[in-house]
């Protein structure tokens, strides 16, 4: 592998995952990313400018994606870039059928035609979550690859579409696509609208901590790095057409969660009164699942993966990380973060994001 070309690397996982390959490989990244709200150049500071090429743009255009990959010529596409937040798929379900789904088919259009054009050592891996497979009931077995899917929200069902789509350019035109399904990652660099981060910031700051439903629904959870390892992995070794499921081993109910936080917050900055006094039930996401847990026992046998932070001491770091880098979060919540642009290199594609957020 050379040059990497990643999508959606100015959000959570992508920017964990630019940082781990410039780190872990001597691989270059083309970085192209919209900065929609969840895109953050904030997240990309201090990275060799000589090894991440960051593109401002969207991966539903096809002249620029196409352009990209005659430029670039990567050996390999990682695609991260998606509208990702439940809640916003209830309210708007068409920007996620729009970029999960089109843009999916756009890059996977773009990279057929790349790899078919001369580049038979080309890879792609496509990045998706273990929300495609439903809810799990009490005791039920962890989600294998073979699990039907069964999406419940909007979110799920455009990250479903898109995983046919990447399956269907394997199988139908011989596309070197590997697909991942992963549980709930966490750790630095995660935007604050998402279960920890939102829980931390806002008891760090003594604001209500809102719980949905009676907060039983549990999650499988797994620290970002490793999920990006994992990914490394696929791409290194995976075998093209195969589905990897990543996870943690670390089921927590969404509750226990946000008590282990505010114990945590207490611990390093001790408040008046403890944390959890802050914590105000709120009515439940619709259409909710109770219940997500993984196996991951294909990618330990057949690659060699497994986490290597155990939940307790992920959490800690997270903490501790978001208390060391109140800078970033405090610009995203006062919404300046979308009018700065800190230094990343950018190159064709630009589009002014817009203001607000
Ligand atoms: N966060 C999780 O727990 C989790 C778990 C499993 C799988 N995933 C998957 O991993 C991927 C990344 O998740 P995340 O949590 O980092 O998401 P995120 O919302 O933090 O980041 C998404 C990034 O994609 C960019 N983007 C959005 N639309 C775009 C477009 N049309 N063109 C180019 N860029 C665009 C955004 O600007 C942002 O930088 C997603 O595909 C998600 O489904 C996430």
């Amino acid at each position: 592998m050379t040059d990497l070309m990643v999508t959606g690397g100015a959000g959570f996982i992508g920017s964990n995952f630019v940082r781990h390959v410039l780190e872990a490989t001597d691989c270059s990244v083309v970085n192209l990313d919209l900065l929609t709200y969840a895109g953050n150049p904030a997240s990309l500071t201090g990275l060799d400018p000589n090894r991440h090429h960051f593109i401002e743009g969207d991966i539903c255009d096809a002249e620029l994606v196409g352009r990209l990959f005659a430029e670039h010529r990567p050996s390999a596409l990682v695609h991260f870039a998606a509208e990702s937040h439940v809640d916003r798929s209830i309210d708007d379900p068409g920007a996620f059928i729009r970029t999960n789904v089109v843009g999916t088919q756009t890059l996977l259009d773009a990279a057929l035609d790349f790899h078919q054009g001369g580049h038979p050592e080309f890879r792609f891996v496509h990045v998706s979550t273990d929300e495609v497979y439903g809810s799990l009931k009490a005791g039920e077995p962890a989600f294998t690859e073979q699990h039907r899917y069964a999406p419940n929200s909007p979110y799920a069902a455009s990250k479903a579409a898109a995983d046919h789509l990447a399956r269907a350019w394997h199988r139908t035109y011989g596309l070197p696509v590997m697909i991942t399904n992963c549980s709930n990652n966490y750790g630095p660099y995660q935007f604050p609208e998402k279960l920890i981060p939102l829980i931390l910031i806002n008891a760090l700051e003594g604001e209500r901590l809102p719980v949905y439903g009676d907060g039983q629904q549990r999650r499988d959870w797994l620290f970002v790095t490793d999920h990006c390892r994992a990914i490394l992995r696929v791409l290194e070794a995976g075998t093209a057409g195969r589905v990897y499921n990543i996870g943690g081993n670390a089921e927590m109910a969404n509750l226990d969660v946000v008590h282990l936080l505010c114990d945590l917050l207490d611990e390093r900055v001790p408040a008046s009164r403890p944390r959890r006094e802050l914590i105000e039930y709120v009515t439940d996401r619709p259409g909710h699942d109770r219940r997500y847990a993984i196996n991951a026992e294909r990618i330990r046998a057949e690659l060699g993966w497994t986490p290597s932070v155990d939940f307790s001491r992920g959490l800690a770091e997270t903490v501790d990380w978001y208390l060391a880098n109140r800078d970033w979060w405090q610009r995203i919540r006062d919404g300046s973060y979308r009018s700065e642009r800190l230094g990343v290199s950018r190159g064709v594609g630009q589009k002014v994001a817009g203001a607000g957020g």
